[in-house]
């Protein structure tokens, strides 16, 4: 299955620091899914414009079934994720981000600061993740089976989840 993973980040598009999201994402849906993961991987800083080709391209043109970003959620002026990601999709899926904030507001008070959204471009499926590695560890196992499912009813394949 053809994955992208997109971190939207200032400093990690900048070399500042590495980005480990990224990486994260990998390993993360690695651990939870059974299929061989061909991985488009994208750095780009925060910047509307950007993020917006790069999606319409990882739908469009490379066709991947799935789309995760990570970071560019929060309340801060050059946070644009969200805005990108609604400019892009067809429907918006408010489940993901609603179980998301629910269940890591157990864990991380702040994690209701997160404005991430998930929807639906084509036969592709975008989700928004927090921007921390730990966020990623936390929010994409919940979410995982609702994956699953979405992708089957776009594409007629239904990813393996690790029992
Ligand atoms: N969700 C989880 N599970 N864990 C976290 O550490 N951090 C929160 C929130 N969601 C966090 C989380 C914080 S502090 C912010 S500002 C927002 O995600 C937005 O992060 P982003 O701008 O990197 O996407």
């Amino acid at each position: 299955m053809k994955i992208a993973r997109v971190t939207l980040s200032d400093r990690a598009a900048g070399k500042v620091y590495a980005d480990e999201s990224g990486p994260e994402i990998e390993r993360v849906v690695e651990a939870l899914f059974e299929e061989q993961v061909e991985w488009q991987r994208a750095v780009f800083p925060d910047e509307r414009a950007l993020i917006e080709q790069a999606l319409r391209r990882f739908c469009d043109e490379e066709h991947c079934p799935l789309v995760i970003t990570t970071g560019g959620t929060g309340p801060a002026a050059r946070d644009v994720t969200p805005e990108a990601t609604r400019a892009v999709i067809e429907k918006e899926l408010p489940g993901f981000g609603e179980l998301m904030r629910m269940r890591s507001y157990e864990k991380v008070p702040t994690a209701i600061l997160s404005r991430a959204v998930a929807g639906i471009r084509g036969t592709s499926l975008i989700v928004n993740l927090p921007g921390r590695p730990s966020a990623i560890a936390e929010c994409l196992p919940l979410i995982a089976p609702a994956i699953a499912e979405a992708v089957d009813h776009l594409t007629g394949m239904r990813p393996r989840l690790r029992s």
